[in-house]
């Protein structure tokens, strides 16, 4: 089904052409003076200049027509020629039924879907998950489930770091600690064990501990770039011993998206890539695009418009190492080859956009990606804390993501204690539920390119702008829905009635607004555009609500028409959470 405004802009265009005026004159828009009227139509004023007639005029001339219509009412011609009107009430609830009767409340998905990989998630193994990969996986799922709600065919791959200095630097510090391994005999050609070395636990110190290590002791950090080279040159021990420290990290980061309900399609990273490199790096220079400059194999990618200098593109270091610019354009060539996209989008921290920028240009120029094929960077901007510096923990350090979660989920455990709605087993369950709800939704309202501040207090809130809020509104809901069913009434077989108030009428216009909502959201890749929408669908429900006697009405049929009603807004916010990746619990 076509969206509200289509739906009437197509009877008011009627309504110019029955008037003989052109009907596309006949585009509406909602009223931007809500006081005065629901929805307004300004073609009389751009039809000024064709027809050289006073706006007035052409507004009079299509008033009868449109009123005639029967989708509108209080049809008026305002100021220079604006004609301001409301809805009928028989057109809106048609519209509503119509919705309701729809699988997808009333949205039309794209009739040709496009088939797009989101680069999102970016974790590097066996280095712990932080907050500044929390954001790509939040935002990065949401934009992949509006896609799909839209009708695209939609991969996410988490695109591992896998390949780096980290790798090495867990072999070179284990050479020393368990060098009797057979991972590190060169002479050894038996089977590897099959049980990792070491635990996640083990990795997770072993990392940070070598890391720091590197930074004082040279010798160790040559060792460990030493076997960062041997490793991806394929040295058969090294290789076995990253596969353990694959195997024990994926498992890990698997559990950790578990909890935040985010889900990959492709578990690929940078590894992946290396294979491609070789064939296409040669062809860059055969075909004369790359090449040498004081050892080092380059790209040009700057453009004549550039406001700032945008620096080639370097895809081989003078010592013969790849970079990740390399990795990236390699990742392009494989991608392009298994999944043929339409388009890639890449959810990653805003300040790599430079990088990105370089592997586009690189990639468009050297033909690796067809000139159909869109490529996007969605940059996001940084977590920060109360203090308007980067997130970090209290000791100072950066914060795991663990943590973070640990820390909302018993801020949210304590909330509902105190709330006492929930009998004391299913507290636990509860909380994390509602936790996540706060802090997905604490980052998706903001748009993704701004920096935003994580205030605990205020997203784990049951009241204003928060994941709590609409998860409260949607509990409330359902116990009036369960209530109703309970004393005999059949939710299902409710039909809508016309509004009997102005808050009832808000309620209805607002649950018609859902398809340009997720249009907006999907088209301009902005879960906030939906969060904003459900917040204020939320609030229109809560003032009706507050305003309304539902369940104890005489008149049955009014009350079965506020029980649809009901049932729409339910619908449309478990949906709508639904696409930003969270979920309502029962009680709360
Ligand atoms: N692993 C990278 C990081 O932690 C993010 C990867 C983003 N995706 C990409 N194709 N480069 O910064």
């Amino acid at each position: 089904m076509t969206g509200l405004l289509e739906q009437i802009g197509k009877y008011a265009a009627e309504a110019f052409e029955a008037a003989g005026y052109d009907g596309s004159y006949g585009r509406v828009t909602v009223s931007n003076r809500p006081d005065l009227c629901e929805f307004q139509c300004n073609g009389a004023m751009a039809a000024k200049k064709a027809y050289g007639k006073a706006p007035r005029d052409i507004a009079m001339d299509v008033l009868p027509y449109f009123e005639k219509s029967g989708v509108v009412k209080n049809v008026k011609v305002e100021g220079p020629g604006f004609i301001n009107f409301d809805l009928s009430d028989d057109f809106l609830t048609g519209f509503l039924a119509e919705m309701a009767a729809d699988e997808r409340l009333g949205f039309e998905a794209s009739e040709e879907p496009k088939t797009m990989i989101i680069d999102y998630g970016g974790p590097n193994v066996a280095k712990p998950l932080h907050i500044g990969h929390l954001r790509s996986a939040i935002i990065g799922e949401s934009i992949k489930r509006i896609a799909r709600f839209a009708g695209d065919k939609v991969i996410g791959d988490v695109h591992l770091g896998d390949w780096g200095l980290q790798m090495g630097l867990i072999i070179a510090s284990l050479s020393e600690s368990d060098g009797d391994l057979p991972y590190f005999d060169e002479n050894y050609t038996g089977k590897y064990p099959d049980e990792p070395p070491f635990t996640i636990g083990d990795l997770e110190t072993i990392y940070p501990a070598a890391s720091a290590r590197s930074k004082e002791d040279e010798e160790f950090r040559n060792k460990a770039l030493e076997a960062t080279g041997q490793l991806q040159e394929g040295r058969r021990g090294y290789r076995a011993l990253w596969n353990q420290i694959m195997k024990v990290s994926i498992a890990d980061l698997k559990e950790n998206y578990r909890k935040l309900n985010v889900e990959f399609d492709l578990w690929k990273g940078e590894s992946d890539a290396q294979k491609y490199i070789p064939d296409m790096v040669d062809k860059m220079v055969a075909d004369g695009y790359a090449y040498e400059d004081e050892g080092a194999l380059i790209i040009d990618v700057k453009e004549e418009s550039d406001a700032k200098e945008v620096p080639p593109c370097i895809i081989r270091k003078s010592d013969g190492a790849s970079l990740y610019a390399t990795t990236d354009l390699a990742t392009i060539v494989e991608r392009m080859k298994l999944y043929d996209p339409d388009k890639i989008l890449y959810v990653v921290d805003k300040r790599q956009e430079m990088h990105f920028r370089q592997v586009f240009r690189a990639a468009r120029k050297t033909g690796i990606v067809k000139p159909e094929t869109e490529l996007q960077f969605l940059g996001f901007g940084t977590m920060n804390g109360k203090d308007g510096k980067p997130f970090k923990t209290r000791a100072g350090g950066v914060m795991r993501l663990e943590t973070l979660i640990r820390d909302i989920d018993e801020a949210m455990y304590k909330k509902i204690s105190e709330n006492q709605s929930v009998k004391d087993e299913n507290i636990g369950d509860t909380s994390e539920i509602v936790g996540l709800s706060a802090l997905k939704y604490g980052d998706l309202s903001n748009q993704a390119s701004k920096d935003y501040i994580f205030d605990i207090d205020k997203f784990i809130s049951f009241e204003g702008n928060t994941g709590p809020y609409i998860l409260y509104t949607i509990v409330r809901i359902n116990s009036i829905l369960e209530r109703y069913a309970s004393e005999g009434g059949n939710v299902q077989g409710c039909g809508f009635k016309a509004p009997s108030g102005n808050g009832e009428k808000e309620l209805m216009l607002s649950c018609a607004g859902f398809s340009g909502a997720v249009t907006a959201a999907y088209e301009e890749l902005a879960p906030h555009k939906l969060c904003a929408y459900i917040y204020a669908l939320a609030n229109d429900f809560n003032h009706f609500y507050h305003e309304t006697r539902i369940l104890s009405e005489e008149d049955k049929e009014k009350q079965a028409g506020w029980v649809a009603l009901l049932e729409l807004v339910r619908r449309i916010l478990k949906v709508s959470i639904d696409m930003l990746g969270f979920e309502a619990p029962e009680r709360m």
